[in-house]
């Protein structure tokens, strides 16, 4: 369609996912974005001046990547709490349950302070579109004004974002809600939201956990997602202990999966954090609804957790993502989700060595294409495809101290882009960032 308006031709190195390949190649490729950022065309460097001349471009005005450059997909963060991201770091030496009441609600229940929300929001967000986060799926607090600004500020700075108002009514900590309360405030952050028409933002229903909820809130909570078509997204089996708590709280339900199944939390729009210790049966569960799991190996380990065996997830056909979960982990960077998804693979592997170690590949697949399915988002976004968002990010393996030996050939570029990227690489490679066409990084000055 040539009354297509075309905005920006690039030429170079693209890196993505595929649904068959887990890692493609493309090299000196010339791909379009239109004037809404979605992908317009991809074609061959050699074939530039036909393409110039369908698209209605000049060949002066493509944008040519350097030697040491390539594009990859924006990463997708799965799980992330926008509101901890303040303490990273500072405080990991209790279990999960303790964790939560003697550091995260004290500090969640500061979020009632419109301005504290403002700078840590704004903090979080500039520091994950910087490490390459295109998409996050947050986690805010249960102060709907403050979650408000949370949407509020993405959209400012360009990000994709599933932004949820936390829901809970039930802990021995009073940062908490009633269930009315909880119930109503959600239906107004929905409703507000949706009001500012923030082309990328979007609410997400969010059940704390099942050990903060009570079953009425979590009906409640399913039927909201029911009605407006909603995401989802909560936290499940991430440590025994919970589980076991879980058990308690909910007597008469087969499984702590099929606490949520049964009430309508289980949908293909529903991303569940965590997940160590679910069963096989369980993992039959997710794959027949649709729900799909955010692998967040940096919190698993930081909070002694435990350790999600991603290849049995995978076997099962359970859609897959990882997430930072920031600030169980203590990294808001998803290239650090990617380091740590392939070390606790490993500490698999060495305890079984028939345990088959996730691949550099497979990770990257996780964090760009497979995130965009666990959010189900992957027909707008998660690679190089025709129709889809223009959501990249411009990696110069270059900086900072000069350029890599790469072995000639694909099998070599592959493995060098990949294992020199991820390994080594940080915030100071990812030079320009893209969301749907737009440049968000470098941030703007002030
Ligand atoms: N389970 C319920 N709430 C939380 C949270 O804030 N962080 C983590 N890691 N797990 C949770
Ligand atoms: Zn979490």
């Amino acid at each position: 369609d040539t009354t297509i308006c075309i905005a920006h031709v690039y030429r170079g190195s693209f890196v993505h996912s595929t649904r068959s390949a887990a890692v493609e190649i493309l090299q000196d490729t010339v791909l379009g974005v239109d004037r809404a950022g979605k992908i317009a065309f991809i074609g061959d460097g050699s074939d530039l001046d036909r393409l110039s001349q369908k698209w209605g471009f000049k060949p002066s005005d493509v944008k040519q990547l350097g030697q040491c450059e390539f594009f990859m997909p924006g990463m997708v963060d799965t799980h992330i709490h926008a509101s901890q991201y303040s303490y990273s770091g500072t405080a990991l030496d209790l279990p999960l349950l303790q964790w939560l009441n003697t550091y995260t609600f004290p500090v969640e229940a500061r979020f009632k302070d419109l301005s504290f929300a403002m700078d840590v929001y704004t903090r979080v967000v500039k520091r994950t579109l910087k490490n390459g986060t295109t998409t996050a799926c947050y986690f805010a607090t249960i102060h709907t004004d403050a979650s408000l600004l949370l949407g509020q500020i993405a959209d400012k700075f360009g990000q994709r974002a599933l932004v949820g108002k936390v829901c809970m009514d039930h802990n021995n900590y009073n940062y908490k809600e009633t269930q009315m309360e909880s119930v109503e405030e959600t239906k107004r952050f929905i409703q507000e939201l949706l009001k500012k028409e923030y082309p990328h933002v979007r609410p997400v229903v969010t059940p704390r956990f099942a050990v903060s909820c009570s079953s009425d809130l979590l009906s409640a909570l399913g039927e909201i997602a029911r009605n407006n078509d909603l995401h989802i997204q909560s936290h499940i089996s991430e440590t025994k202990e919970e589980v076991e708590v879980v058990k308690e709280l909910f007597p008469d339900h087969k499984s702590y999966t099929d606490v949520y199944k049964k009430h309508h939390l289980l949908t293909n729009k529903t991303v569940m954090a965590h997940g160590c210790y679910l069963t096989d049966e369980e993992l039959k569960v997710f794959r027949e609804t649709g729900a799909a799991i955010s692998h967040c190996p940096n919190s698993n380990t930081s909070l002694c957790s435990g350790i999600l065996n991603t290849r049995k997830v995978l076997q099962n056909e359970v859609k897959l993502g990882l997430g930072t979960d920031v600030a169980g982990g203590y990294s808001p960077s998803m290239l650090d989700a990617i380091r740590r998804a392939l070390d606790s693979s490993k500490v698999l592997t060495i305890q079984d060595p028939n345990f088959q170690t996730l691949t550099f590949q497979e990770a990257f697949r996780l964090a760009t294409l497979g995130g965009s399915e666990a959010l189900g988002l992957d027909e707008q976004i998660g690679n190089f495809e025709v129709g889809k968002d223009f959501d990249a990010l411009r990696v110069n393996l270059c900086v900072p101290d000069g350029p890599v030996d790469v072995f000639p050939g694909d099998f070599y570029l592959s493995l060098c882009v990949l294992h020199r990227g991820i390994p080594t690489g940080d915030d100071r490679n990812i030079v320009e960032v893209y969301v749907a066409g737009r440049r968000v990084v470098p941030l703007p000055e002030k």
